[in-house]
């Protein structure tokens, strides 16, 4: 079998966060932290926290609606939808569904992923295989999360780390050359227990036992993640752009997952990258997971930062674990 493949890139962005902004000085009031904590090792200021009506199908929506205006794509014309997240409307259905109805997406399949703070650039790469092989024309990729709802507001080592939002980019055929050159995706199941929320699954359905100890909520080994992430970051960025003939000194511009300024410096110091090179925005939204890289993506796009034949690499890590990045020639002009 002979395959055409067709060249796949990001026609346009979107992104949506919730008006609320919780201030360090806010947690100080919270649990037992400090603001100077919290900046030092983490460099978040503050972080957006979605109104209890909101859900994460309605951040996605705004996102995706943004995206769409950007790219110039009627909804109508999306083949697919695929929402990153890992805080879903509910287990079922998935919260692609709700987005495909609320878009009038009516021509689009829809289905959830779940990669952790990856998940966008798992995301991506599914949906860019779509496009390349002709199936679908356009494909909506978001993601979008409600942290908010399953962190353990007393629980200061993750309680400071995590904030609500949507990024969402619209896929699409670009000029050959242009748009996606390379990926890396990898998972290692070992480390499963380091980053989770144990109960509400079939291997602990919700009961009084797992309300009572507070197992719908996130736990994570911050020191373990941290170590695992410091090294996959540079690893990860390194294969893809090795996938796509590329080198270190290729980069024009790094967008990485934003959890923690120590780790994004890592990255920077094995990738030999300067700080104007890389986007930073954690300080305000703090780790959005799946949905960091697209809000960030986002805004460098919209500051002018990103411009048309620069290469791009996107690179994420999370529970899973997992890890993933993407390099990209940007094809589209603001
Ligand atoms: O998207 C992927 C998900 N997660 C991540 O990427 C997170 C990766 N990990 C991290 O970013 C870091 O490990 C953390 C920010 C979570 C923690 O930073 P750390 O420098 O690794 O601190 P630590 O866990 O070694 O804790 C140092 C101390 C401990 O006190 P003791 O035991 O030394 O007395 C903690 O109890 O800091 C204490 N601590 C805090 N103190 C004030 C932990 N959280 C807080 C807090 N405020 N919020």
């Amino acid at each position: 079998m002979s395959l055409n493949l067709r060249s796949v890139g990001i026609l346009g962005t979107g992104m949506c966060l919730p008006e609320k902004v919780l201030t360090n000085m806010d947690l100080e009031k919270m649990v037992d932290t400090s603001d100077e904590w919290i900046r030092t090792r983490t460099g978040i200021v503050e972080r957006r926290i979605a109104d209890p009506h909101t859900p994460t199908s309605v951040l996605a929506e705004k996102a995706a609606r943004m995206a769409l205006e950007n790219a110039r794509i009627k909804a109508q014309n999306i083949g697919l939808i695929i929402v990153a997240t890992v805080t879903p409307d509910m287990v079922f259905p998935a919260t692609a569904c709700l987005v495909q109805d609320r878009l009038g997406a009516t021509s689009a399949a829809a289905f959830d992923l779940e990669a952790g703070c990856s998940g966008f650039i798992y995301a991506l790469a599914s949906g860019a295989q779509f496009v390349a092989s002709g199936i679908y024309d356009y494909v909506l990729v978001i993601g979008a999360e409600t942290l908010s709802r399953i962190v353990n507001w007393e629980d200061r080592n993750t309680c400071v780390l995590f904030g609500d939002g949507a990024g969402a980019v619209v896929l699409g055929p670009v000029p050959e050359g242009y748009g996606i050159l390379g990926m890396d995706l990898g998972s290692d199941g070992g480390g499963a227990d380091l980053l989770d929320v144990p109960a509400g699954g079939s291997l602990n359905p919700a009961s009084e036992y797992t309300v009572k100890n507070k197992l719908h909520f996130l736990r994570m080994n911050g020191n373990e993640v941290f170590k695992f992430a410091v090294r996959i970051i540079g690893d990860s960025a390194l294969r893809a752009l090795s996938s796509a003939g590329l080198e270190k000194e290729n980069i024009d511009f790094l967008i990485p997952h934003q959890a923690n300024i120590r780790i994004i410096q890592s990255a920077l110091k094995r990738l030999k990258i300067s700080e104007e090179k890389v986007y930073v925005n954690l300080d305000r939204y703090g780790n959005t997971s799946a949905a960091s890289v697209p809000i960030a993506l986002h805004e460098a796009y919209r500051e002018g930062l990103i411009k048309k034949d620069n290469i791009v690499v996107l690179v994420a890590f999370g529970a899973g674990l997992t890890w993933g990045a993407a390099v990209i020639r940007w094809s589209a002009d603001i």
